[in-house]
């Protein structure tokens, strides 16, 4: 989203306004109204030349048409050429990446073969969301009802990675070192009682003690390989938390490697956004709003900073449903209200979350 100087005559319905608006000195409307027709109309008569305002550049910003009603945004994304073809690539990305996880973990005179093919198959994982409507968080979010095992979640956290890395401003090669780091960070799982890693529910304490030696297993199955130290790190350390609640180590802060630290936080989020066997994935809202929760304690507030900003932009004109079955558009997040977005309604009402602290949103359509 840019903040755009645009000519009064030409400002869309329904943008989100930039600016506070003043006319000698007595404010019109503050900085993220909607601009309903009534509203332009009457802040046209004050015959101002421009507004600023917020234009995502890929998408426009008027109202949701009718249809949407009818036919769900998830439903109609789900059934459009891009996510079809989105999902026959993840599909056969998947079943070679298992194939590659298995032998990585099975035939130690292997690895460093298999890591080659590895690093070569993820060069290509940019071209699995090429799709100009939809970004590569919308096309994980419809795969989830499809595939969530350890490897779609590792090859999610990968890409999910790759925007964080964005949105960090990192270097090429950075983000792909990064992309990396995500699809091998789970690789100790494989090596654990499959039966502990796939039981749904709560997990005993000699089960929980089973799945911490994960990050470990991991750290040694990839210290062998030529893989940048950095990849090896965030297997050890993607459990660590900053105030050093974490495993397998309880490390702290400054100890924690700053890649390990980003593939902690899309690892949580992309986990919880999961669909397990006993519940159905959770809105991603719900989840920014528990990490928040979290933010100060356990993960670095920068990064978390920017990952918060980074992942509810994505949802800039989604659709979604309220905790009081209202049913609307997310039209603008503030910064420090994130999860408190300005909705506006398949009915033409606008709801300011942040003014309904019982509201919630419950999940996106
Ligand atoms: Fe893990």
């Amino acid at each position: 989203m840019n903040i755009v100087s645009t000519p009064l005559e030409s400002v869309p319905p329904y943008s989100i306004l930039a600016e506070d608006v003043y006319v000698n000195f007595t404010l019109i409307s503050p900085s993220g109204s909607i601009l309903t027709p009534t509203l332009l109309s009457n802040i046209k008569k004050y015959q101002l030349e421009s507004l600023n305002i917020w234009v995502d550049e890929k998408k426009d910003s008027s109202p949701p048409p009718a249809a949407l009603t009818r036919k769900t945004q998830l439903e109609q994304m789900k059934q459009s050429s891009d996510f079809k073809e989105f999902k026959q690539n993840y599909t056969s990305t998947l079943s070679s990446f298992q194939q590659n996880m298995y032998a990585l973990v099975n035939d130690p005179s292997h690895q460093q073969e298999v890591i080659n093919s590895i690093v070569e198959e993820s060069l290509h994982y940019s071209e699995l969301h090429t799709s100009e409507e939809y970004n590569a968080l919308d096309m994980i979010i419809c795969m989830k009802e499809f595939d969530d095992s350890t490897f779609s979640h590792s090859l999610n956290v990968s890409l999910i990675c790759e925007a964080f890395g964005s949105w960090l401003n990192m270097s090429k090669e950075n983000i792909e070192l990064l992309r990396l780091a995500g699809l091998l960070h789970d690789i100790g799982k494989l090596t654990i009682d499959k039966d502990i890693i796939t039981k749904p529910g709560k997990l005993l304490d000699h089960e929980f003690n089973e799945i911490k030696k994960h990050p470990l297993a991991g750290y040694q199955i990839l210290k062998n390989t030529d893989l940048d130290v950095r990849i090896h790190y965030a297997a050890l350390q993607h459990h660590e938390k900053i105030d050093g609640s974490g495993y397998p180590f309880g490390i702290k802060e400054k100890q924690i490697h700053y890649i390990s630290k980003i593939v902690s936080i899309v690892d949580v989020y992309e986990a919880m956004t999961a669909t397990r066997c006993y519940r159905k994935p959770m809105c991603p809202f719900k989840v920014l709003q528990i990490m928040r929760h979290d933010a100060t304690t356990k993960y670095d507030l920068n990064l978390i900073a920017t990952f918060f900003s980074g992942i509810t932009s994505t949802y800039i004109n989604k659709s979604v449903e309220l905790s009081d079955g209202s049913k609307g558009v997310v039209k603008y997040t503030a910064k420090s209200e994130f999860d408190k977005p300005t909705i506006v309604c398949f009915n033409g009402k606008i709801i300011h979350m942040k003014e309904h602290p019982e509201l919630y949103i419950k999940e996106l359509i």
